[in-house]
């Protein structure tokens, strides 16, 4: 199992970007996590793809485009043209998950599906095989700095037992309160993709992303 850790530049300085960006490249980790927020799917407004596009002149990390928005299969091509490597849409989001999957393929991006805390593994069960990544949120999104939700891990559990079962082939990521601590029991419940926002900005970039692979390899 390959593990990768996203920090979220959702708790970076949005007034310098790339040196925010140049901080997460040095750290080691994989991927950058882009939080899109609509302010109707959820509370808050971030940013759009004419942002994504000008981070992507910055960066060549793993763009994992996470997308709170609501009917996300109407902006899939315009993430995708800004340079999204994976994005991410809500089941609750859209009556077309299985229409806006696909279109994330088309579009030459790996696709992945998020279900909130509420949301059963049911819910996604018959996209599996359209996925190359399923997030499973361990806050409720909107805002970072939450606590994470340990009950959610029932849910990646049987996320990693469906994969086998199906001899399917996706990643797990979960996204929200991941810490030093919270990282082992998803890592033990068989996440590999980890998202950390005001974990690793609360601190010195570098020492964070390293406690947190510390934890997954301890
Ligand atoms: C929450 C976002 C997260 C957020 C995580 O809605 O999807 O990606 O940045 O932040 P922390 O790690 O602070 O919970
Ligand atoms: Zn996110």
């Amino acid at each position: 199992m390959s593990y990768k850790i996203a920090p979220s530049i959702l708790a970076a300085d949005y007034a310098n970007f790339a040196s925010e960006l140049a901080r997460i490249d040095a750290s080691g980790a994989e991927y950058v996590h882009i939080d899109i927020m609509d302010g109707q799917f959820v509370p808050n407004i971030s940013w759009g793809a004419d942002v994504v596009a000008s981070m992507r002149k910055h960066s060549k990390l793993v763009f994992d485009c996470h997308l709170m928005v609501t009917n996300p299969e109407h902006h899939i091509e315009e993430f995708a043209r800004a340079g999204a490597d994976i994005i991410s849409i809500h089941v609750e989001a859209t009556p077309h998950i299985h229409g806006a999957l696909q279109k994330i393929r088309q579009a030459g991006v790996k696709a992945s599906v998020v279900i909130n805390p509420g949301t059963p593994v049911d819910s996604i069960k018959h996209v599996l095989n359209l996925v190359d990544q399923v997030l499973v949120m361990t806050v409720n999104p909107g805002f970072g700095g939450q606590a994470f939700l340990p009950e959610t891990m029932d849910k990646v559990r049987e996320l990693a037992a469906l994969r086998e079962e199906k001899g399917l082939d996706f990643d797990i990521e979960v996204d929200g309160g991941i810490d030093g601590q919270s990282i082992s029991q998803a890592k033990e419940a068989g996440a590999n993709v980890f998202v950390a926002g005001s974990y690793v900005f609360n601190g010195d970039v570098n020492e964070r992303v390293q406690t947190l692979r510390d934890a997954i390899n301890g």
